[in-house]
């Protein structure tokens, strides 16, 4: 007998949600001009309700100059024209409703645009009322007030001549930091969340949150002391007041402020993003592009320790890929031979565990990076990187090297919707190359195909609807230190859920961690059929449900 979640329960609706991530420029075009947008969103719709999510983290899409593909705000509440209109989003909203899908709106609060009109303000002066609103620092034009760096590049401060004085940037120098110490740039923002909260907006992603309570002074950029009173302030005056999802994005998060992040009291977020387990592929110490081979050991430890250290008070989120990372399966699958099954494997070995899953917009498919010439990338970041690496003497080879294997425009390219022109993303030039395996790897194919990629996450889905202990589970790890083999247990009460997946491209036949029943249900598999329950083979993943 298996436990149905039933309506009555408590469980706020994001435990046992699905999340689906849109980058609304790459997922599907429908005034033809190259870019996607918000009508191409509505017309999918059908497609993501086939799958089963039940909410859309919906990359920004808001009024931007794009300098950072929209993560550059200049206007909080109005649409990109080239996404279309408030009313579009008003209709995809409520369209989404209908197929109950919730729509997560993206705030970026930690910056604007330097095209924001609070800043073309602050700027005008330094008794501007909106001066305050951002870090400013006097000084000389050739001394800067510390050596501190920009994510993409270059120094964190800005010289203004007018004025005499630096601002301060963590991303571009079109990203100025906003000055959240100012009481009014708090009101402003609780104010701006309101009114998409009266929108009817589902939920809200919160763009590196962690950083905004920098203290520029004393080169303090994420966990800033006043971090947890910030958030504390922003969920009170706005989230709290609604039933939403929130999710914040947090590069310096750790198990303990976690805790303090996804409290069940509700007092800051539902859950955050936290990087652990992505940064295990680079060298200690140094940046992303540093390449190192995945430590898999450390992995399983990683999400052992994230498990099992917010079990009963916090709340996991579940993510292998997003705008800013590369595509798992070529990363740590093999997008080549075990394609499918490596795809298939990554996935069991996520959603079998505690936390609400993210699925990044054709991962389903299994989507893969792609290896372009340097004037096929459209990324800051990426571009950034490739001149100031040329600039210190690396090889064009090593550099390029990096790029095709951590540039975020691997997940950024066009969605793979067919095999006709343009992967039926658009009927013109996109905006951005798509990748040249569109024609094998597609949605309307994998729609055919029962055994296909799109059909087992739809599966996943599925499971984690019916079973509450994907939900409530306790999490066990076996075989911690086996080289190839991730195994764990899920159990409640006297109900059993193990998870089995074979990591690498070899066969291996293990000692199974517990007893498998004999009347055992094997709930999904990403081979048709079974050798013995102790053999498995390349990226062979299971998960079987039990009684003890
Ligand atoms: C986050 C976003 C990333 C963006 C950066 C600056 O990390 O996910 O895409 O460039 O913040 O806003
Ligand atoms: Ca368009």
């Amino acid at each position: 007998m298996q436990t149905i979640i039933t309506k009555a329960s408590s469980l706020p609706w994001w435990k046992n949600s699905v999340i689906y991530q849109i980058y609304p420029r790459s997922f599907q075009d429908s005034n033809n001009d190259g870019i996607g947008d918000l009508q191409g969103i509505i017309q999918r719709l059908p497609y993501l309700e086939k799958l089963g999510i039940d909410a859309i983290w919906l990359s920004p899409v808001c009024r931007s100059p794009q300098d950072d593909n929209g993560y550059d705000i200049s206007d909080y509440q109005d649409i990109d024209p080239m996404f279309g209109t408030l009313e579009d989003m008003d209709k995809l909203i409520q369209t989404a409703k209908k197929y109950n899908i919730r729509i997560i709106v993206d705030l970026v609060l930690n910056h604007s645009s330097d095209e924001h009109r609070w800043f073309l303000e602050a700027k005008k002066s330094k008794t501007n009322p909106y001066h305050d609103y951002y870090i400013w620092k006097d000084g000389t034009p050739d001394e800067k007030p510390n050596d501190m760096l920009a994510a993409f590049g270059g120094s964190a401060w800005e010289w203004v001549p007018e004025l005499q004085q630096y601002y301060f940037h963590q991303f571009s120098v079109k990203q100025p930091d906003l000055n959240w110490e100012n009481p009014k740039v708090r009101r402003e923002i609780y104010d701006m969340i309101l009114w998409w909260m009266d929108r009817g907006v589902g939920g809200f992603r919160l763009d590196v949150i962690d950083q905004i309570a920098k203290e520029p002074d004393q080169g303090i950029t994420s966990n800033g002391p006043h971090l947890h009173e910030f958030i504390q302030e922003l969920s009170r005056e706005t989230f709290q007041k609604g039933d939403l999802i929130t999710v914040g994005e947090a590069w310096g998060a750790n198990t303990e402020n976690a805790k303090l992040y996804s409290n069940p009291d509700g007092s800051e977020f539902s859950m955050v993003f936290q990087f652990e387990h992505i940064g295990l592929d680079q060298q200690e110490g140094k940046e992303k592009w540093d390449l190192a081979p995945l430590d898999f050991i450390k992995l399983k430890n990683v999400f052992h320790k994230w498990q099992t250290q917010l079990y009963g008070c916090g709340w996991n989120s579940l993510f292998w890929d997003n705008h800013d990372l590369p595509r798992i399966v070529s990363r740590w699958g093999n997008d080549s031979e075990y394609r499918v099954e490596s795809a298939k494997m990554l996935a069991t070995l996520l959603h079998g565990m505690q936390g609400t899953p993210y699925i990044y917009q054709g991962e389903e498919l299994g989507m893969t990076n792609v290896c372009y010439d340097i004037q096929d990338y459209r990324d800051i970041e990426t571009i950034n990187l490739y001149h100031e690496r040329l600039e210190k003497g690396y090889k064009e080879e090593e550099i390029m090297h990096s790029i095709h294997v951590k540039s975020r425009d691997n997940a950024r390219t066009p969605m793979q919707w067919s095999a006709n022109d343009y992967a039926g993303f658009s009927t013109t030039e996109p905006w951005i190359s798509i990748n040249p395996n569109y024609v094998q790897i597609n949605a309307e194919s994998q729609l055919q195909d029962p055994d296909s990629i799109f059909y087992y996450y739809q599966k996943l889905i599925q499971l984690r609807k019916k079973y509450s202990i994907f939900i409530n589970g306790q999490f066990h790890l076996y075989l911690d230190e086996d080289p190839d083999i991730m195994a764990y247990t899920r159990t409640l009460e006297d109900e059993v859920l193990l998870v089995i997946c074979n990591f690498h491209n070899i066969t291996r036949t293990i000692d199974l961690p517990i007893s498998i029943p004999t009347d055992h249900q094997l709930l999904i598999s990403n081979y048709s059929d079974s050798i013995d329950a102790s053999t498995l083979r390349p990226y062979e993943a299971r998960i079987y449900y039990f009684k003890k």
